[in-house]
């Protein structure tokens, strides 16, 4: 017990009294603390599963990340075989996202419990958010998580739900977005957030930043949005039995 006369009494006492001391050890104590947990993370290659090793040296995982064939596009990848950038539409999509601010009420994140696995499917790996800068985890579920939605509704049930989400789900607090439908996306701008993601490590290669234009041609920022919300969750073929825990 420290008492008022010993070394940490006097301690206590300055800090209790000094609120720049108290500050700062707080914002000292917080650092250290965030510090030892996080920096580990940027030396262990099993925090990713695309660099997991197994003991021979060989991929643990080798068909989560998209491997590009010789000359191949976006357009070649197919469902299922693996994690790769979003296509310009999707990328305009996931813009539309984060300008709307539909994180604030929607994680993108399945956690590793039994009920989130029934309710949304395969817990969320870490590498399908590679390619998210910033990533789309959110903290908040006013709705549900989306992080598979992909595929487990029409193009145009998403269509409806965005015009006027009542329609479809008559309790529902989600707002509408009926602009969606008369809002176009820029072709030009696309390629610039492409060639901003390329600085941040997403491996667009110059084929696919040029056709970027033509393929969100005529679209619109609905249309974007859907196709955002139809890949979540699409990119890897999930291995029944296989356990990606690290
Ligand atoms: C105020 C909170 C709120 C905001 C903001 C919000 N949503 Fe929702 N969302 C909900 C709620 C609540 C539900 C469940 C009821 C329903 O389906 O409408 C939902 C449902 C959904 C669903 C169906 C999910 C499923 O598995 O059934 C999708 C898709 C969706 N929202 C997309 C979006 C998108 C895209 C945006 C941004 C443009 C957005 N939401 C913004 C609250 C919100």
């Amino acid at each position: 017990m420290a008492t008022e006369n010993s070394r940490w009494g006097k301690f206590q006492q300055v800090m209790e009294k000094n609120i720049l001391a108290l500050t700062l050890m707080v914002a000292l104590v917080v650092s250290v603390g965030g510090i030892v947990e996080i920096v580990p993370l940027f030396y262990l290659d099993s925090t990713m599963e695309d660099t997991a090793r197994n003991p021979d040296g060989s991929a643990k995982f080798p068909d989560v990340l998209w491997q590009r064939g010789e000359g191949q596009t976006l357009a070649d990848w197919k469902p299922g075989e693996g994690v790769r950038p979003y296509s310009a539409l999707e990328l305009a999509g996931r813009d539309v996202y984060q300008r709307e601010g539909c994180y604030l009420c929607h994680s993108q994140m399945i956690r590793p419990f039994r009920d989130e696995r029934e309710r949304y499917g395969h817990y969320s790996l870490a590498v399908e958010s590679k390619y998210d800068h910033p990533f789309q985890w959110g903290s908040k579920r006013t709705g549900p998580d989306l992080a598979r939605v992909g595929g487990k509704y029409s193009d145009e049930w998403h269509r409806q739900h965005l015009r006027d989400p009542r329609a479809l789900v008559p309790e529902s607090v989600m707002p509408r977005y009926p602009w969606f439908d008369e809002a176009s996306i820029d072709g030009t701008g696309m390629q610039a957030r492409m060639r901003a993601m390329r600085m941040l490590g997403v491996p667009y290669i110059d084929a696919d930043i040029e056709a970027a234009p033509a393929l969100v041609e005529g679209k619109t920022e609905m249309d974007a949005m859907v196709a955002y919300l139809q890949v979540l969750g699409t990119m890897i073929n999930f291995r029944e039995g296989r356990d990606y825990r690290e």
